[in-house]
């Protein structure tokens, strides 16, 4: 048995206003009151972060950002950095989302540096990775995805890698409704573990691997039987209090 923590984290994305934020988090914080044995993460954008805060601030829930600049400050316009989420009560942040890899072009040498700094500051970085349709046709996803995490976290000691959290999500099962069989995805994490083992030995089993792409409560629990699956990180189903909740207690 692994002594891993679970780790069921909601990527909002850009939904949600404040008042929506704050009415979540309040009716979400009441039905999960009682979860000790999972920890839950909600990553927000950035405007929704303050009123996390007001209102988790002293909750079990922890609160996370979906992207950071690598400086601590200066003349990046428009960019937020690891100091500013900390004042916001952030532990987590998400790096590397394929979205961000796609739309926003962001390659390995940028992410890199992000979740180096997300570390020096104390934060927790999720790394995402995954294959998109034709690699993983192809047969070349592993091979893709242990390249991701050997350029995202080469630079990293073992004390530092222990503490980074790896989301693998395949591209096209992201907010598609097609879910990677426990299986398949299985088969990924533990060709993932195997590279961080490579990268840092023995601590490789510490380190958590969370699955993303069409998440729901109604199939977390064979990702969560999974040997080396050690939560999710959920889009679609994290934004909507009741299954969010359902997925959380059918995680445990
Ligand atoms: P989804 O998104 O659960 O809506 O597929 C997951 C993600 O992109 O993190």
């Amino acid at each position: 048995m692994n002594k891993r923590r679970p780790l069921i984290a909601g990527n909002w994305k850009m939904n949600k206003t404040t008042a929506e934020a704050r009415d979540f988090a309040i009716r979400f914080q009441e039905q999960v009151a009682d979860i000790t044995d999972v920890d839950m993460l909600i990553c927000a954008p950035f405007t929704a972060l303050s009123a996390l805060k007001e209102e988790l601030e002293e909750s079990i829930i922890h609160i996370g950002a979906q992207n950071m600049h690598y400086e601590t400050k200066g003349a990046f316009t428009g960019e937020i950095s690891a100091e500013m989420l900390l004042d916001l009560a952030c532990t987590y942040v998400i790096i590397g989302h394929s979205e961000r890899r796609d739309y926003f072009k962001e390659d390995d040498e940028l992410i890199a540096k992000k979740v180096k700094a997300a570390l020096d500051n104390g934060l927790t970085p999720i790394l995402c990775v995954g294959e998109n349709l034709a690699l993983r046709e192809s047969g070349r996803a592993l091979a893709f995805v242990r390249g991701q995490v050997e350029k995202n976290l080469m630079e990293l000691t073992p004390a530092e890698l222990a503490k980074v959290v790896i989301a693998y999500e395949p591209i096209w099962a992201i907010g598609t409704g097609k879910t990677a069989s426990a299986e398949d995805a299985q088969e990924m994490c533990s060709g993932i573990r195997s590279t961080l083992a490579g990268i840092a030995g023995s601590v490789a089993d510490e380190i958590r691997i969370l699955y993303g792409g069409s998440v729901k409560s109604g199939n977390i629990a064979s990702m969560m039987a999974q040997p080396d699956i050690d939560g999710a990180l959920v889009g679609g189903a994290s934004l909507d209090v009741e299954e969010f909740v359902k997925l959380v207690q059918n995680a445990r």
